[in-house]
């Protein structure tokens, strides 16, 4: 594989929350990779805002360990001290009052009015509307300057709208960046090249072919050291009404005409709109569990009485022409077996099966594996080699990315490098516009309603295990059975 790499323009990037956890983990080790891999030229800056103290030489000091703590491990023999002092040349730091007016001028001091700007919101939302108006009272955004929102992009319906009221106060929608990093994931844009770039699958996408759609996103981790904010979410608002959510479309959409990205977001807001209402006996949701040393769900929530979900399993229906009668399972969870993130395409069987009943019934499933050893894998029906007959048996035509692309496989950019890039690109092909964000809330309320008016809890289960039984069963009744969270 030969990689190509295109350096972005020249660019400002204020992140605001740059002294917190996000920025620590994700956004400075991501921009410290893409700097390594030539993508960031020597023209940017980043600039840290947010109420610590540090003066430029600290703020480097507190990047350089977020590097060497969390920047992916690709790429070892670039990462040498002069690289790394040249990257953490390009930072600066403002310690700023996000609410008052302490720093702004600063700021807007140190902003260049002749490259392109970006204002990472990586802060509670309860601030994105002092933030957007200050930008525009210290002239520090003008038409061109690009907006970056994360997830929760609101609780429910009604607060996604009033976020996205308060963004177009002072933004037009071409200017925000919504991101679900999930869409930022290699397999997950791969998803879209095998679908529309081969004439293989396209005809056998839809209902006449295809049984079922499972989606999981397993993890091992509980919510330990973040219960509070996720004892108030949940699977569902934290996992299913974003990332799962945006997977389906990407599965169940019809043909963009282009790949651009209204054209993509209005296909994916389609689907979003032919979401049935979901029935309360077709969704599972579960809590984990104490097991031996390891604390419960509640215990991690500090909330002895918590009603809150950390596993959920679902039936989805996609009301259109070509989905009618194919159920798509989405499920996710906390303290799972493996951390295991996959789609099946789950094919019917062959109409007429010529060989004896001996030699089985087979189905074909399109497997892609997004975490870890992304890939894909299709299951093709084979004779059995050697003597005894015709009998059949299932073979994987497997895709692992690491083995087709070896070493370079190290380069591809994890979701927040591609997606911080593709903000300075100005291309919002894999972000979230506001009708779609607002879309997915309208059918998520109903049923977070409908929880808490029944007053329904979750069922316990064991950590290390695959959910609740009930999850089983949820396929079982109908004949079908998930597949084996694998890590
Ligand atoms: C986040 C959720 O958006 O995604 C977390 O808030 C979850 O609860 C995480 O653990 C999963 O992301 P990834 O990339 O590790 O699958």
């Amino acid at each position: 594989m030969v990689s190509r790499v295109i350096p972005v323009e020249a660019f400002d990037l204020v992140i605001f929350g740059g002294t917190g956890d996000l920025a620590r983990r994700k956004i400075l080790p991501g921009l410290f990779r893409r700097f390594v891999g030539g993508q960031m030229p020597d023209t940017a800056r980043v600039i840290g805002a947010s109420r610590s103290d540090y003066d430029d030489a600290g703020y480097r000091d507190f990047v350089r360990s977020a590097i060497d703590e969390f920047a992916p491990s690709g790429r070892t023999e670039d990462r040498d001290d002069a690289t790394l002092d040249a990257f953490l040349e390009r930072l600066h730091f403002v310690t700023i009052d996000a609410t008052g007016d302490g720093g702004w001028k600063d700021l807007a001091k140190l902003v260049r009015k002749d490259v392109i700007s970006a204002y990472y919101f990586s802060v509670g939302p309860s601030l994105f509307g002092a933030l957007a108006e200050r930008l525009h009272k210290y002239g520090l955004a003008d038409d061109d300057s690009r907006i970056v929102v994360e997830k929760p992009f609101g609780r429910d319906l009604a607060s996604a709208k009033a976020l996205n009221a308060t963004l177009a106060e002072h933004f037009s929608e071409s200017q925000v960046y919504r991101i679900d990093h999930y869409l930022g994931k290699e397999t997950v844009q791969n998803l879209m090249a095998v679908r529309f770039g081969n004439m293989l699958f396209e005809p056998l996408w839809n209902a006449q072919y295809v049984d079922h759609i499972q989606i999981t996103v397993a993890e091992t981790v509980g919510v330990g050291g973040r219960g509070a904010y996720y004892d108030k979410s949940g699977a569902m608002r934290d996992m299913v009404q974003n990332h799962l959510m945006q997977l389906l479309c990407l599965i169940a959409m019809e043909p963009p005409s282009r790949f651009d990205p209204d054209s993509v977001r209005d296909e994916k807001l389609k689907v979003i709109r032919s979401l049935d209402p979901v029935l309360p006996h077709h969704i599972v949701r579960g809590q984990y569990a104490a097991a031996g040393d390891q604390p419960s769900y509640r215990d991690d929530a500090e909330n002895e009485r918590s009603l809150t979900e950390s596993f959920i399993a679902m039936k989805i229906n996609v009301s259109n022409w070509r989905w009618s009668g194919t159920p798509f399972y989405l499920r996710t969870g906390k303290r799972l077996k493996s951390r295991a993130s996959e789609i099946a395409v789950v094919f019917k069987d062959a109409p007429h099966l010529i060989f004896d009943q001996e030699a089985g019934t087979h189905r074909n499933i399109l497997t892609i594996r997004l975490q870890p050893n992304e890939g894909m894998t299709l299951g093709v029906t084979i004779k059995e080699p050697g003597p005894g007959g015709m009998r059949l048996m299932d073979v994987p035509l497997d895709m692992s990315f690491a083995d087709a692309f070896g070493p370079d496989a190290e380069d591809v950019p994890e979701a927040y490098e591609r997606l911080i890039m593709d903000v300075i690109r100005g291309n919002q092909t894999l972000f979230m516009r506001g009708d779609e964000v607002e879309a997915a809330w309208a059918w998520t309320d109903p049923i977070i309603e409908g929880w808490e008016e029944r007053g329904e809890a979750p069922k316990p289960y064991e950590p290390g295990t695959v959910g609740p039984e009930d999850a089983q069963m949820l396929m079982m009744r109908e004949g079908r059975r998930w597949r084996e969270i694998k890590g």
